[in-house]
């Protein structure tokens, strides 16, 4: 074990010139940052409901003023680990974000219904925990399997309590929730969604590497509970196996499946690495741990794409620690760094050293060895090992702290007096940029620091999540889905009477639209925003061509109902058009083999350029 203080480290990073005077303290009032982010008595959110986690307090520029399964989800797994590690006070905020998930899963919205399973892919919902229909990257799938891992983790600590009341919690309570999410990830992790970053349709390293954790996970609480995943235990080799394709050799290709032109090289796998990171795992390259010689080869290539982007990096010598963001190619506000990428850097490092030290081993090989020269330029493919190379040993494990020290200092460096971290800094001239106070931010800061404790000292590591020993991959991938049942929580809070059962049904519109004309749908049902038309449904043209200007829309729909329904042109100028046909679909009973498709043509004005 290495124990340093974390001032005299920082210190010592300063001396060596890497980072000019970084503020040295960590900082101690980023959990109450993140409480005053989360409904209903969170200081920043007015308005937000009980258990419901904000993205951040800003509602314009941009308006972040919403919670999104996956960002609610990252920071309620900090939390929950917070509270393993001794804070009490947290219990409320772990019970009353059960409650508002079980809710949150009936809510139908564009992705789809709770009794299809396709709504637990929406991203994004108002903080009154109504749906959002504005246009938007949908389907995510990330989020379903971190929001079953924040939650298999109470539940894992509620049975080791062994007392009944928490026997009820986790059965009554939480299972009900985990077992949809659980369900969602084993039907769809073999379709295509959209990224972490809410740009790219696709299969992305992050969402599959916390889907795989999420059903092994999953199949072991089963097990606990009696109860049982067949899906977990029948989709997880398969995910596994299909985890693999992201590597290529040097570095993990963030988005597959993608007709997108871009490297690949981004913090998506850096994040994957953390969300999976499992103190009892070796440094296994199948599963990516933080450790691995893939996992520090990818972290190599994903650090070196910063050095010569951003302005602020220039002063920087080759190898030392350096701001980065997203992605190279990002372009959102101009394409900055991040704060919770850079500190993703660190938490990585951090927890391969949590791994070095438990193993008491370091392997370098040739696929490690360019990231260990950064760190260590004296070091060489071998194996040091604690007990026959102590000496050796420590001086790696320092130089990885060092190096993973001054991530948090550029970050220290970037962070205005008050201590407010926004989502990103600017890359010319590092003030904070877009939203204020974004609660993954400061998530990815404790956990981050977290991390460090462990690293460092006797501080309690995450639990493991029963990794496998030894992976086994089957011989060849297979493409697969297990078909899913829903049941609303409403031993959870979920609203009884919700998640009837609904059928997809798709609409194929011909409307010939000029370029910055959409096209909505509407009609008498909740799904369909019941005639109002900011809630009516964004079509997506991408299909229309000039042969056949099609707009398409697919909407799951209360079963046995007759539904009326109607289209909307919205104008460039923000002014809306309505169809002048009365127009109405019979939708069948759940479980008909018919899929119904049903083709229209627009009746009624049609638009003109403003
Ligand atoms: C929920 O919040 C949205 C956005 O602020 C608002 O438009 C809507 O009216 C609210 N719905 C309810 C039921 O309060
Ligand atoms: C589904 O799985 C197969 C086998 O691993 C893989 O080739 C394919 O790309 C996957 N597709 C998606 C969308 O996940
Ligand atoms: C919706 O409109 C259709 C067609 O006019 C009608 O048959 C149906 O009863 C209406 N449904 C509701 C819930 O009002
Ligand atoms: C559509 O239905 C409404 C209300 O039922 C009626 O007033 C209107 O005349 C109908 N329009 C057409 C074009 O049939
Ligand atoms: C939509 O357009 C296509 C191609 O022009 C045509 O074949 C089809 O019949 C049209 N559908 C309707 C409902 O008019």
């Amino acid at each position: 074990m290495i124990f340093r203080g974390w001032i005299a480290t920082l210190v010592a990073t300063t001396i060596s010139g890497t980072i000019a005077a970084p503020s040295l303290a960590p900082r101690n009032d980023y959990l109450q940052r993140v409480l005053d982010n989360i409904g209903p008595n969170g200081k920043q959110v007015p308005g937000a409901s009980a258990g419901v986690i904000i993205a951040s307090p800003s509602t314009q520029d941009p308006d972040y003023f919403f919670t999104w399964t996956r960002d609610a989800a990252l920071t309620m797994k900090m939390l929950v680990d917070e509270f393993l590690h001794g804070n009490a006070g947290l219990r409320s905020y772990l019970q009353a974000y059960v409650k508002s998930q079980a809710i949150l899963q009936t809510v139908s919205n564009p992705s789809g219904a709770l009794s299809s399973g396709r709504g637990l892919g929406e991203p994004k919902f108002y903080a009154n925990l109504t749906r959002y229909n504005g246009a938007w990257g949908r389907p995510q799938r990330d989020g379903p399997a971190l929001r079953a891992t924040a939650l298999i983790t109470y539940a894992n600590w509620l049975l080791n309590t062994r007392t009944n009341a928490n026997l009820k919690e986790v059965k009554e309570q939480v299972w009900p929730v985990v077992k949809n999410d659980l369900a969602y990830v084993g039907e769809f992790w073999n379709s295509t969604g959209f990224d972490l970053w809410e740009e790219v349709s696709g299969s992305s390293f992050f969402a599959t590497a916390a889907q795989h954790r999420a059903l092994v996970e999953g199949a072991a609480l089963a097990k606990r509970l009696g109860q049982n995943c067949a899906a977990c235990e029948s989709q997880a080799p398969n995910v596994l196996c299909f985890l693999q394709t992201y590597w290529n050799g040097k570095y993990v290709v963030a988005n597959i499946n993608t007709g997108v032109q871009r490297s690949g090289v981004d913090a998506n796998t850096l994040l994957g690495s953390i969300a999976t990171f499992d103190p009892a795992a070796t440094c296994s390259d199948t599963l990516f741990q933080p450790c691995s010689a893939r996992a520090l080869s990818n972290l190599k290539t994903y650090v070196d794409a910063f050095r010569t982007l951003y302005t602020i990096n220039s002063k920087t010598p080759k190898t030392s620690p350096v701001a980065t963001g997203r992605y190279a190619e990002d372009i959102y506000y101009n394409g900055n760094p991040w704060y919770l990428t850079t500190l993703a850097v660190a938490e990585q490092l951090y927890l391969a050293i949590q791994t070095w030290s438990t193993v008491n081993v370091i392997e370098i090989n040739a696929l490690s060895l360019p990231f260990w020269k950064d760190v260590y330029p004296a070091a060489k493919i071998g194996t040091i090992s604690k007990r026959s190379n102590g000496k050796n040993f420590n001086k790696l494990l320092d130089a990885v702290l060092d190096y993973a020290d001054g991530f948090v200092a550029v970050v220290h460096q970037y962070t205005p007096a008050s201590g407010a971290l926004s989502e990103q800094f600017d890359r010319n001239t590092g003030a904070p940029l877009s939203a204020r106070d974004l609660t993954w931010s400061y998530a990815a800061y404790i956990t981050a620091l977290s991390a460090r404790r462990s690293a460092t000292s006797n501080y309690p590591q995450v639990p493991s999540w029963n990794a496998p020993k030894v992976p086994k991959i089957p011989s060849t991938c297979s493409a697969s889905s297990a078909k899913g049942t829903y049941v609303p929580a409403t031993g959870a809070g979920a609203p009884p009477g919700q998640g009837g059962c609904t059928v997809l049904i798709a609409f194929n519109l011909n409307a010939t639209t000029y370029y910055g004309e959409n096209i909505y749908l509407t009609g008498n049902v909740t799904e369909l925003g019941n005639w109002r038309t900011s809630d009516s449904i964004p079509g997506d043209a991408g299909g229309y061509t000039s042969e056949r200007p099609l707009w398409k829309f697919e909407v799951e729909l209360p079963e046995n109902e007759v539904v009326g329904y109607g289209y909307l042109r919205l104008e460039d100028d923000g002014e809306w058009l309505k169809e002048t046909a009365n127009r109405t679909v019979s939708v069948p009973k759940c479980g008909a083999s018919e899929t119904v498709t049903v083709q229209d043509a627009w009746v009624g004005p049609t638009g003109i350029p403003s």
